[in-house]
């Protein structure tokens, strides 16, 4: 088959880019190896920012981010036995949307599909071409090769990329930093414990307080990136996470789900070669404190569309051209907020009581100072996006 975009991943950033793209007019094919049920029920992020919600609303009806979702006008940072509310439209003007990643690819999937979208699941890519023309080379979920010929190719496949060898030359190719930490993330049917997330350092270490519905609560606590997540019973687990938030109780339920997060900070070394290009976590990941991961992505992808539109419509090379710098601008500093909240709330193995004290030092310089918080809800909210 043939198209002009071929996009690799129906995640929020392949999705985006597609309905972007067919905003003016140009027509592409997203494939996806996962099942649509995976794609669909597979609990992720959970904060967008302004910008992403407003790119969502171009979705028109189908985007149910201000009706499903609920607006968060704050965080708290927890530290030393006290909450301090980070105040973002006070601060920024601005606010974040809680509303999961599952549930946003839920609308995006919908909007693509009723939009005549050609969108494929089941189709496992075997590899890129970027020669004569641009081919992407899969077989369908029935074993049939499935050959697309396109002007472009998207790499928007997550972490562990197809797309990135053809761009970087191996699959790593990239700059990266690992953490000696995990999350133990769980999902618990309870009541919110809280108005706003609850961001903790404690003496015990690291725990975030977030939500996904009325009736369902997010919590991750910090752990080793060995641990194993049916080790521990549903007692141990609650007073892991009540001893790090003190000063507050958590209203405990059920624990349905239980994970652990092994994280790290990557950048690719290139983000395009030719007529290849890779976005979201194809091309970075960030450590999740500060939320950045998906709404990155949704930047890549604002971008991306802008400079395939002046090629693919103007022939026009200077914004592709461009892309790659354009984007690591936001994608360093995206990086550089995730690394400090996380450093920031976190406990190392190596920490000594100086790196202790340090921290309580940090968190007191933002909590206290208007500049200090300012520049955490401008990060958290986002920086402006360029117009899509
Ligand atoms: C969630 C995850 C995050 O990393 C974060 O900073 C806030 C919320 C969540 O899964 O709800």
């Amino acid at each position: 088959v043939r198209t002009r975009v071929a996009i690799v991943g129906a995640g929020p950033a392949g999705l985006l880019l597609s309905h972007l793209l067919a905003q003016s007019g140009i027509d592409s094919i997203v494939v996806d190896q996962r099942t649509r049920e995976q794609i669909e029920s597979t609990i992720r992020a959970g904060i967008l920012e302004q910008g992403t919600v407003e790119l969502l609303d171009t979705l028109g009806d189908f985007s149910r981010a201000r009706t499903v979702g609920t607006r968060h006008n704050g965080i708290e940072l927890r530290f030393a036995g006290h909450g301090h509310r980070i105040d973002f439209p006070g601060l920024v003007g601005r606010s974040v949307w809680l509303y999961p990643q599952h549930e946003a690819l839920k609308d995006l999937i919908a909007a693509r599909l009723a939009g005549g979208q050609d969108l494929r699941f089941g189709v496992t890519v075997e590899r890129v071409e970027d020669n004569d023309i641009p081919r992407v080379i899969a077989k369908e979920a029935d074993g049939q090769e499935l050959i697309i010929e396109a002007d472009f190719i998207v790499g928007a496949d997550g972490s562990r990329s197809v797309v990135r060898p053809a761009v970087t030359g191996t699959s790593q190719g990239g700059y990266f930093r690992e953490y000696p930490f995990a999350w133990f993330g769980i999902l618990t049917e309870a009541p919110a414990s809280a108005e706003e997330l609850i961001y903790s350092n404690s003496p015990d270490g690291f725990a975030l307080i977030s939500q996904r519905s009325p009736t369902v609560q997010r919590m991750y606590f910090q752990c080793d990136p060995d641990a194993d997540p049916n080790a521990l019973s549903e007692e141990e687990i609650w007073g892991m996470l009540q001893a790090r938030v003190p000063g507050t109780t958590l209203t405990e339920g059920p624990i349905f789900q239980r994970d652990v997060l092994r994280f790290r900070s990557f950048v690719a070394h290139e983000l395009r070669k030719g007529r290849i290009a890779i976005v979201g976590d194809a091309a970075h990941t960030v450590p999740p404190t500060g939320a950045k991961g998906m709404n990155l992505a949704v930047a890549d992808v604002v971008l991306l569309n802008r400079a395939l539109q002046a090629l693919l419509l103007e022939n026009d090379e200077r914004l592709i051209d461009g892309f790659a710098d354009a984007a690591l601008h936001r994608i360093w500093k995206a990086q550089h907020f995730s690394w400090w909240m996380t450093s920031m709330l976190h406990s190392t193995p190596e920490a000594t009581e100086f790196d202790h004290r340090r921290q309580l030092g940090e968190l007191r310089s933002v909590v206290e100072s208007e500049a200090g918080s300012t520049f955490l809800a401008e990060a958290y909210t986002g920086w402006p996006l360029p117009a899509a």
